[in-house]
């Protein structure tokens, strides 16, 4: 029977000193020291150091059984550490707990690596054991930190007047770009829910019906490639607004972040945040999602070199293409080995053509193509790409937009590789002004950029048949430090502007029936003008916690592949299930 706790481990200071108390945890350490035995015993709160005196024989001997991870509960008396033994770094360091008795609750085996932070095991081993890896303080961290984030969260949204709606988790399919995980119903046969990739219809209704303002802490399920970034399933913080327009939206989501950084990381965040239109930051850094934590940014040498006596340059410009370049400070006496690295890795790791450099060293400017190049030109561009001398200005050529992505890519290369960014500075940005859609060469057709229920620019409202690529949508992300924290828009409340979006995709006007007739139906009853966003909560907690990767914040994470190694899911299921459900499984997926 376990003994009720009157501390826990994180809690005892030398004003306890006397006390008689009763501890809970884990055994962390034992240290053996002959006549005396330390114990670190671990839990949720904290460590406190706890020492069995051989003076009392039977404790002294239950003592040297104990290992690592045993749980136990001891009785005894708080006392002050001697001196050589405090240790100012812990809460409970000046003091220990001298053991009058002990019981053990359970034994364990010794856990396939240690439980502390910094270990080298690999992470499959460690999903594997989750339930150990959760021991780790740095994990535990990452965890309370989560939960106490959620729980600002809610307050600021219940303080402003959102109502907490949960919406259905099985559900018909939206179309948010991602592959559905589908749920075969055992009682309609051959018909399948789809998990919610993002509760977007639902509250969307949410506002026809007069809900006004709704928030839900949400899991969506979306079946993708998956990176350090994605997980299959991934909680948002979900929003929408009635009666809006995207100044409301910003600000009200530029307090709750404010709000967070100040009461979880002690950080003043400076608002309104910056803000750059899709363009802009397409230009400007080559990425949609930009990070703001270095100052190098692309310039545009087109004019400076479509005459130029170097073909590529020329070529490029004629088709329509663009000569880009960025600077970077200080670089400018770079050696050619270090040179071929950095090209290497532009091509390679951001699918340049080949990448071209001018080094600025000694009042000299050298250009691994000048021998195309006059003297003139080459001083046009190192003035266009603002270098002076002791700067390297890196140069790529090709077709718009790719030659811009690729150029983003490079300049997070340089800025990684050259220690340009600044990680204490904290970089929120909204990106503004997508585009409506975007034209797949694979499949023929237009995609929404954000999804289909996003409006389009009143003033472009009228290009949406004739030219849809002209068209900019309502809709914005939150960005913070170069990732997607957050996505949104103001929708279309208008039954013919949503009918024409959908047609402009491809789905006609009985296909969007069946798909979503009851949101097309729902428009035709008083539909208010609304919009929302969608924030990223376990990214968030992954930059506020430091952490490399979503799995170490989610507490039960999937790996690479999409499965949960600790209860080995996905797994086969009984035959007799699948009869139930009406599916038979096509031999390839037997082995
Ligand atoms: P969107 O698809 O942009 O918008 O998603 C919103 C935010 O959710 C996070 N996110 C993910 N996080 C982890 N793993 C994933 N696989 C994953 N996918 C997305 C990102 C992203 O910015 N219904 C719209 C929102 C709206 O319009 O209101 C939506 O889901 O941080």
């Amino acid at each position: 029977m376990s003994w009720i706790r009157t501390h826990n481990c994180g809690e005892l200071t030398k004003n306890d000193k006397g006390s008689e108390v009763i501890l809970n945890g884990w055994v962390a350490t034992r240290r053996d020291l002959g006549g005396l035995i330390f114990i670190d015993l671990r839990d949720r709160y904290g460590i406190t150091q706890i020492v069995f005196d051989e003076q009392n024989k039977k404790l002294h001997e239950m003592a040297e059984l104990l290992r690592s991870e045993y749980v136990i509960g001891v009785k005894g008396t708080v006392i002050s550490r001697s001196k050589e033994t405090i240790n100012p770094d812990m809460p409970t360091g000046e003091i220990e707990v001298e053991v009058t008795d002990m019981q053990v609750y359970s034994k364990a085996e010794t856990p396939p690596f240690e439980i502390k932070d910094d270990i080298p095991t690999n992470e499959e081993v460690r999903l594997r054991y989750r339930y150990l890896d959760l021991r780790r303080t740095e994990i535990q961290k990452n965890m309370l930190l989560r939960s106490d984030v959620a729980h600002t969260i809610r307050n600021f949204y219940h303080t402003r007047k959102f109502a907490e709606v949960e919406t259905p988790v099985l559900m018909r399919s939206t179309p948010e770009g991602a592959r559905d995980y589908l749920v075969p119903s055992r009682v309609n046969p051959g018909r399948f829910f789809a998990l919610p990739q993002s509760p977007q219809t639902y509250k969307q209704i949410l506002m026809v019906s007069g809900m006004d303002r709704y928030f839900q802490i949400v899991k969506c399920f979306r079946d993708e490639d998956l990176r350090a970034d994605r997980q299959p399933e991934f909680t948002q913080v979900d929003v929408e607004m009635s009666f809006v327009d995207e100044e409301v939206i910003y600000s009200v989501h530029e307090e709750l972040m404010a709000e967070i950084w100040k009461k979880h990381l002690g950080k003043e965040i400076k608002t309104p945040f910056s803000r750059l239109t899709y363009k802009e930051a397409i230009e400007t850094y080559g990425s949609d999602k930009p990070d703001l934590r270095f100052d190098v940014k692309i310039n545009d040498l087109s004019d400076v070199v479509s005459n130029s006596g170097f073909k590529i340059f020329n070529t490029t410009v004629e088709k329509g293409g663009r000569v880009l370049s960025i600077t970077v400070p200080g670089q400018g006496t770079m050696g050619r080995g270090a040179l071929d690295r950095l090209t290497d890795k532009a091509i390679s790791q951001a699918g340049a053509g080949g990448m071209i450099f001018m080094r600025l060293d000694s009042g000299e400017i050298t250009c691994s193509v000048g021998k195309f190049l006059d003297e003139e030109t080459m001083k046009k561009m190192a003035d266009t790409s603002g270098a002076t001398d002791g700067d390297l200005v890196l140069i790529l050529a090709g077709p718009a937009p790719d030659v811009y992505k690729q150029m983003g890519s490079l300049r997070l290369i340089v800025g990684d590789d050259f220690n340009l960014v600044d990680h204490s500075r904290t970089e929120f940005l909204w990106v503004t002004e997508f585009p409506l859609v975007e034209w797949s060469k694979e499949d023929l057709r237009y995609y929404a950029l954000h999804h289909p229920f996003t409006a389009p620019k009143p003033e472009h409202l009228d290009m949406l048949e004739e030219k849809p690529d002209e068209v900019n949508a309502r809709a914005y992300d939150l960005v913070l430090n170069g990732n997607e924290i957050g996505g949104g828009s103001i929708r279309i409340h208008d039954h013919d502007v949503q009918r024409r979006m959908f047609e402009l995709l491809g789905i006609g006007e009985q296909e969007a029936n069946e798909k979503f007739g009851f949101l097309l139906n729902a428009f035709k009853y008083g539909a208010p003008p609304h919009g929302g966003v969608a924030l990223g909560l376990d990214r968030i907690i992954m930059l506020m916690a430091g952490a490399k990767s979503l799995r170490d914040v989610i507490a039960f994470p999937k790996n690479q592949k999409a499965q949960s190694l600790m209860d080995n899911c996905p797994d086969t299921v009984d035959e007799k299930q699948l009869k139930e459900l009406h599916i038979s499984l096509r031999k390839s997926a037997v082995n």
